[in-house]
């Protein structure tokens, strides 16, 4: 199983890539709709919740299959998850707002979406610098605690989803579901049960 790594890393790589390059065709090949920028905010939004949600179902996983491979995977899924966001939020600035600061702080204000997409990209931020092994060894516990920024990080990111889409609530719905299944799924279950066992046979 060891020797998957590799393998499932690159797997990581393609997949990650993959909606990128599809996107690239279609923006070479003009077939983005009658509302380019909308298209590609939409597709782009949407691939980084995708990743972030896969980044979060890494723990359960691990739990369910006894392995560590899928934490080894889950800095590489966030940093996709990220770069994702990092393009998102890129198109805004360059299609919508023309890279006007005015605009930016104008939106944050008024359009509480934005400001839930913008808090999920903040919060992620460090999250992103501190990534790396060398800071993860310098950071030690608080390391662990920071990262714990990634569990706001997905809940404003929904929010950001719900509150944006202007009809029907059902996808935002259904993500804001998994994530609370992917949320409920990290409590530690069993320390629990265990304790409430060792409570009962005590009194
Ligand atoms: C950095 C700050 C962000 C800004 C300024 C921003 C802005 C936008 C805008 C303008 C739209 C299109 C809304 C419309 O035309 O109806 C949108 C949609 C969306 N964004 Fe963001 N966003 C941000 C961060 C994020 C993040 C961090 C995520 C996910 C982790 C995300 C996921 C989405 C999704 C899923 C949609 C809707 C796609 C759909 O309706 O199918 N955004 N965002």
């Amino acid at each position: 199983m060891r020797g998957w790594l590799p393998w499932l890393k690159a797997a990581v790589w393609l997949g990650g890539l993959a909606p990128l390059a599809w996107l690239g065709w279609r923006v070479a090949d003009a077939d983005l709709g009658p509302n380019p920028v909308q298209t590609l905010e939409y597709f782009t939004g949407r691939w980084a919740l995708r990743l972030l949600l896969v980044t979060l179902a890494m723990t359960p996983l691990r739990l369910a299959v006894g392995r560590p491979q899928p934490i080894q995977l889950r800095r590489l899924l966030g940093l996709w998850a990220y770069a994702y966001m990092c393009v998102h939020f890129s198109i805004y600035l360059t299609f919508d707002l023309e890279f006007s600061p005015a605009k930016l702080a104008d939106d944050l204000v008024k359009r509480a979406f934005i400001t839930a997409g913008f808090t999920c990209w903040l919060l992620l931020l460090p999250l992103a610098i501190t990534s790396t092994q060398g800071w993860q060894r310098r950071l030690k516990r608080r390391w662990r605690v920071l990262h714990r920024l990634i569990y706001f990080a997905a809940g404003a990111a929904v929010l950001h989803y719900g509150w944006g889409v202007k009809k029907d609530r059902s996808w935002p719905l259904l993500y804001a579901t998994v994530l609370a299944a992917l949320l409920l799924l990290r409590l530690p279950w069993k320390r629990w049960s265990r304790a409430i066992l060792r409570a009962q046979t005590i009194t």
